[in-house]
């Protein structure tokens, strides 16, 4: 069992500032934002405003979560009815659900082996003239090779989406990340490293793309025109004041957190990749700074005396490490098995469904994925003394298999 002495830090974590400032907007009975030249509570726009000045975009809008940001987009992008999209194999359901509800098809391109994200050298083969984006993840926070996906994207004229929902303040060559393609996308769910319980933002340094983003997420509205007016198909995607306050007060502790973060997943890199048999998410040198949603790893079960990776994260919870499995290969869903999803929707190009939906079309997602452990991110904001925990932990177990 874990040393009592080790505290794992509960997630999330809030103080008298995050109660107070929760109060105030309930005191003040401005529970809602109103409009951009008629404003109920502040906190909305100043939230908006302190997110885009963290993520280093010109545009920032919050929104009801982050399923709704991938969906509006998607919309902004004018992808719909039959249109392809290509996203990871590996992801949370929904970075391809969102593809779904636009009436579009998911296309799933293969994981890479060393990053967890999608597969860069695998992406162009599954292009055809219905495509129309890619929907990138960065797994963990771990940057997918952007350089080369949004050349590949201009060379098709392909838009990018970066799926953020893991990535807050992640940092590659220089710039944050949801700000290599056209649109970044982010989730403020209650597991995630900036939360209020639910939420999302949008994001986009294209003013063109701000102007549809903002008219999407109220109701079809324009900036400064009657509020009965509605020019555009949109729906309400807009956050509540209550949850804004929280985030702008959640924010502030962020550069804390994200630092002691970035300490301990760089240690434990280190020292786990030094056990025979043990393979950490890559991170390249050109990551600067990476959100660490979830610390990846891959375990070799030649080494570990053929365990699955459900009997590995078992003795490490046993053991008072909280771990877990990743996402299933998304190709294998139960929805995913059927191929009709939406009615009326051309799904004959989709390279799931039926016995297409089958591992072996996937052979490298799902090797990936039935040997990944996740440690989630709270474990990071923990003291050094726990690193060393789970790494005596692991190579104990590891030894255990050696003679
Ligand atoms: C990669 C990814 N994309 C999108 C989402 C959706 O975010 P939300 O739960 O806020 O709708 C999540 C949530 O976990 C996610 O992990």
């Amino acid at each position: 069992m874990v040393d009592p002495k080790i505290m794992i830090p509960h997630w999330p974590q809030w103080d008298k500032e995050d109660v107070n400032i929760v109060k105030e907007v309930l005191e003040s009975g401005k529970w809602w934002a109103g409009s951009p030249t008629g404003h109920s509570g502040e906190n909305f726009w100043l939230f908006q405003k302190e997110f885009a000045d963290f993520c280093e975009v010109r545009h920032a809008f919050a929104v009801t979560n982050g399923t709704h940001a991938l969906e509006i987009a998607l919309l902004v992008l004018d992808i719909g009815m039959g249109d392809e999209v290509i996203v990871p194999d590996m992801t949370f359901f929904a970075s391809a659900s969102s593809v779904i509800s636009t009436n579009a098809v998911p296309i799933f391109a293969e994981i890479r082996e060393d990053t967890f994200n999608i597969d860069e050298n695998k992406i162009e083969s599954l292009i055809t003239e219905r495509t129309k984006a890619i929907i990138v993840v960065h797994l963990g926070g771990m940057p997918a090779e952007m350089d080369v996906i949004c050349e590949i994207a201009k060379k098709h004229n392909l838009g990018v989406i970066e799926d953020c929902a893991h990535s807050h303040g992640s940092r590659y060559k220089g710039k944050r990340l949801g700000t290599w393609g056209d649109i970044g996308t982010f989730s403020f769910q209650a597991s995630k490293v900036l939360t209020s319980g639910e939420g999302g933002a949008v994001i986009t340094n294209d003013d063109e793309l701000a102007e549809k983003i903002y008219s999407i997420i109220d109701c079809g509205r324009k900036e400064g025109k009657h509020s009965y007016d509605h020019y555009n198909y949109g729906s309400n995607y807009r956050l509540s004041e209550l949850n804004a306050a929280l985030l702008r007060s959640q924010l502030k502790k962020f550069p804390v957190q994200h630092i002691k973060r970035n300490e301990n997943a760089r240690y434990l890199l280190q020292k786990l990749n030094e056990i025979d048999g043990i393979a950490c998410q890559k991170r390249d040198e050109a990551v600067q700074e990476c959100a660490n949603y979830v610390f990846p790893f891959k375990f070799n079960p030649e080494k570990f005396g053929e365990m699955s990776v459900t009997e590995f994260y078992t003795y490490l919870n046993s053991m008072g490490i909280p771990s877990d499995d990743s996402y299933p290969p998304l190709h294998g869903l139960k929805c995913f098995k059927q191929m009709y999803l939406r009615k009326g929707i051309d799904y004959s190009n989709a390279n799931w469904g039926g016995i297409k939906s089958n591992n072996n079309n996937f052979p490298v997602t799902s090797l990936v994925s039935s040997q990944l452990v996740e440690l989630p991110q709270e474990v990071l904001l923990a003291d050094k003394t726990l690193m060393d925990y789970i790494v005596k932990v692991i190579r104990e177990l590891r030894e255990s298999f050696s003679s």
